[in-house]
């Protein structure tokens, strides 16, 4: 018997029920609110990847040499593909550009739960629009999508790269270590990024006031407490905004540095406490990568929520129960009948009612138990004696209440009962 890869997954039909029930609501609100959805390649060129964060990145990549002898990668996350498309395809469309897109994932990761080698995405990306209003409705989207599904216990947490990352950048060092000494803060390591500043030349006064910013907490007025320039101000008018379009589940969080090199402005996380190791549903931020890929600067902002963990995360909060629910099964209780079955399976579906019927010839209790099992709405039976009137038995699944209906009838009445 052959096995799955580590670390992927099927889907069987009750859990595709659910995953395309979920799909189907992000999609309407992320429609209803002005994104268009695209859809790019599983696979790229990997230097895509690598341009940014380096050939450090190849380790965690599924990445291999095609036929062609190109060096190709499974797509990691799709913000640089969009990007990449952006550039090539639609940098004339009309500001703000604002996009959504689902699709399967690749990380080379060790797998737990909620973490897999494949997994997907739902994300968005606003291109062409630099204000703080913008940020929030990236913000906004990625919470409303989580809503969507039902989901009620997550949290919001905001942050702005550019205060740790400016406080760096004024002692000199290089966008590598500035991402090491990032690196140590988001750990939360204190003792390595103490050794990082040391080694660097950080006064001991920038690299307390360093860790300070990393621990800054909690509603608008942590923001008091700290003594800084710009980002301040930017964070500020962004939660007045969030405030004002109505979203109460978020917190500041200036710790917030993100995996992913790319980041430059705003950056925000959402957790579902309720996943535990793995309760990061969704992550985001300002960033910059149009011009490393050819094109001109332009304002960029975005989000990927992991469409695996935020179902896992609504199922724990409360079951799904999605049925497939067809409107009615037909069951031809002789030889005879069958024919008749067909013609009416066919008008039925025609009448735009969903339909199935027996196909393996067997007795009404074995029909009806699969009737059941399917969850189908109705019934249909067709026996001899009704056929002779015109018509058939038609049987509510739920209830079990059974009435003669006019074959003529069987659409209307269906659909009446929907
Ligand atoms: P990310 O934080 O790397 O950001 O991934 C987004 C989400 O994908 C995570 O919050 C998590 O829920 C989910 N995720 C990541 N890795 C795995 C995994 N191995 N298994 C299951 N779920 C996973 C990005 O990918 C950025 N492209 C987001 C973005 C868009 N930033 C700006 N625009």
């Amino acid at each position: 018997m052959f096995q799955r890869p580590k670390g992927t997954r099927d889907f069987g039909p009750d859990e595709m029920a659910k995953r395309q029930w979920a799909l189907d609501a992000m999609r309407r609100i992320a429609i209803s609110r002005g994104f268009r959805e695209i859809q790019m390649p599983t696979f790229e060129d990997l230097e895509l990847f690598t341009k940014k964060s380096g050939p450090g990145i190849v380790d965690e990549l599924y990445a291999f040499k095609d036929k062609g002898n190109r060096d190709i990668a499974l797509r990691p996350e799709m913000t640089a593909q969009v990007m990449r498309f952006f550039v090539s395809d639609m940098a004339s469309l009309p500001k703000p550009l604002k996009l959504f897109y689902f699709g399967p994932c690749f990380r080379y990761e060790n797998p737990q739960s909620g973490r897999y080698r494949e997994f997907y995405q739902f994300g968005a990306e606003i291109i062409g629009s630099n204000t703080p209003e913008t940020d929030a409705e990236a913000v906004a989207l990625a919470s409303a999508l989580i809503e969507s599904i039902g989901l009620k216990n997550y949290i919001v947490r905001v942050g702005n790269i550019s205060i740790l990352r400016d406080m760096l950048k004024e002692s000199k060092l290089s966008e590598e270590k500035i991402s090491e000494g990032l690196h140590y803060l988001d750990k939360n390591d204190e003792d390595r990024f103490s050794q990082f500043a040391k080694e660097n030349g950080l006064s001991e006064g920038r690299a307390l006031s360093m860790k300070s910013v990393r621990n800054t907490k909690g509603g608008i007025e942590a923001l008091d407490k700290l003594n800084l320039c710009g980002g301040k101000d930017y964070l500020k008018e962004f939660m007045e905004c969030i405030s004002l379009l109505g979203i109460g589940k978020c917190q500041l969080d200036l710790g917030i540095v993100r995996g992913l090199d790319y980041y430059t402005g705003m950056v925000f996380e959402i957790d579902a406490p309720s996943l535990g190791a793995e309760k990061q549903v969704a992550g985001g931020g300002s960033y910059d990568l149009v011009p490393l890929f050819g094109g001109e600067q332009v304002f960029t902002t975005g989000f990927a929520i992991g469409f695996d963990r935020v179902l896992l995360a609504r199922e724990k909060e409360s079951p799904l129960s999605i049925s497939s629910g067809i409107d009615a099964y037909v069951i031809p209780m002789s030889d005879s009948s069958r024919r008749t079955a067909l013609e009416i399976v066919g008008a039925l579906r025609k009448a735009g009612l969903s339909v199935d019927f027996d196909m393996m010839r067997r007795s009404l209790s074995k029909n009806l138990k699969y009737a059941a099992a399917i969850e189908a709405k109705n019934a249909i039976i067709l026996g001899d004696k009704e056929l002779a009137n015109g018509a058939a038995m038609l049987r509510n699944m739920g209830t079990g209440d059974q009435k003669e209906v006019k074959i003529d009838s069987l659409a209307k009445t269906i659909s009446g009962n929907r």
